[in-house]
């Protein structure tokens, strides 16, 4: 309900200091964020822009949390680079934590990958690693990636230890355990490509949901990560009634969870540059326009600390801030759909 005392609309809209964080809650989601890695948070000019609760107000560990570092020997547990990232953001009043990730096949230990499991070994595996690691975090993650990537492209299983031994049961296995160690965190399914309408996306609808669900466990969410293309990112429309497909088969809540939008060849021009704030604009307005959507995360703040060109030789230039940590235009885009909204919403 809207309150009746009448305020002047300058002390309404947010000022102009307010940015992507404040911005986006002003306009109803609960958050923007960002990825954020432990050798970057020794660089102070970029630790200065990411500590800005104004402009990022939920963080999510690039690497700290996941199965390569939380337990790199069977039963041996280390929080070591997860804890530094959760310690340096709620120093910083960035409270809201994206946890990332539970069981994903890579960046998973030689000792679970290579093991030749029986279904109630691995089963017991995923239950301890999971218990522990969101154990170790529970009470401080608004959510958990509970699963990641877990399909192909065609909307089949990927191929992995988790799905060669234990079909799609994983997934009812892990969402059970998350729930167990951290009730209160929200459960994610997370992949990318899933932010247009295809086979991957109906399989989140037909295979993963489902299968969650039918074995008795919860999921709450599925994130969309948005490590899309520059001119190659759909329009704001198609990627609200894609995230809305999603809730209408059974979550609660959508995010993007990721986001990152690359040139596939270097150096962009100008041209370049203003449509990747189009795309940009794209995806937050799509979010905007979807109620269940809570938020929107980059995958990092700067070019100079994206992952991509270490995974996409030849491509880049995906983020906000460019390598000398100078606002690219995509930044303004960004910053103005959401002043636009939240202006709106007044
Ligand atoms: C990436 C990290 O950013 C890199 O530092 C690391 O070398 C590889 O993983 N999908 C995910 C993320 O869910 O965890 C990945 O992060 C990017 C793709």
């Amino acid at each position: 309900m809207r309150s009746s005392i009448i305020l002047p609309a300058a002390a309404l809209i947010p000022s102009a200091a307010a940015n992507f964080h404040d911005l986006a809650v002003a306009a109803g989601k609960l958050y923007f964020g960002s990825a954020t890695d432990n050798g970057e948070l020794s660089d102070e000019p970029y630790v200065a822009i990411l500590s800005n609760t104004s402009e990022y107000g939920q963080i999510t560990p690039g690497n700290g949390q996941k199965w390569q570092y939380t337990e790199p020997t069977r039963g041996q547990f280390d929080y070591t680079s997860g804890d530094e990232i959760v310690d340096f953001a709620t120093t910083n009043g960035q409270n809201i934590f994206r946890c990332h990730t539970l069981v994903w096949h890579s960046q998973l230990p030689d000792w679970v990958s290579s093991g030749s499991w029986t279904a109630a070994e691995l089963t017991e595996i995923i239950q301890t690693h999971i218990a522990n690691v969101a154990g170790h975090y529970a009470g401080q993650c608004y959510s958990w990636d509970v699963v990641n990537e877990a399909l192909d492209e065609d909307g089949t299983m990927r191929k992995s230890v988790f799905s060669e031994v234990m079909g799609t049961d994983f997934l009812g296995v892990a969402f059970k355990a998350a729930a167990e160690a951290d009730p209160d965190a929200k459960l994610y399914y997370n992949d990318y490509n899933l932010e247009w309408a295809g086979d991957k996306s109906q399989a989140v609808i037909d295979t993963i949901i489902p299968a969650i669900q039918d074995a008795g466990a919860r999921i709450d969410g599925v994130g969309c990560q948005a490590h899309l293309q520059v001119g190659n990112t759909p329009p704001r429309a198609d990627l609200a009634s894609t995230l809305q497909s999603y809730i209408a088969a059974g979550v609660t809540e959508v995010a993007y969870t990721e986001l990152d939008i690359r040139f596939p060849s270097l150096p962009p021009d100008d041209a370049g540059l203003a449509q990747q704030g189009d795309d940009y604009a794209a995806v937050v307005g799509a979010c905007l326009d979807v109620e269940a959507c809570v938020g929107v995360t980059v995958w990092d703040i700067t070019d100079k600390y994206s992952w991509i060109p270490d995974v996409f030789p030849g491509e880049g230039a995906a983020l906000l801030y460019d390598e000398d940590l100078a606002k690219k235009p995509a930044w303004t885009s960004v910053s103005s759909v959401l002043a636009a909204a939240a202006t709106a919403a007044l």
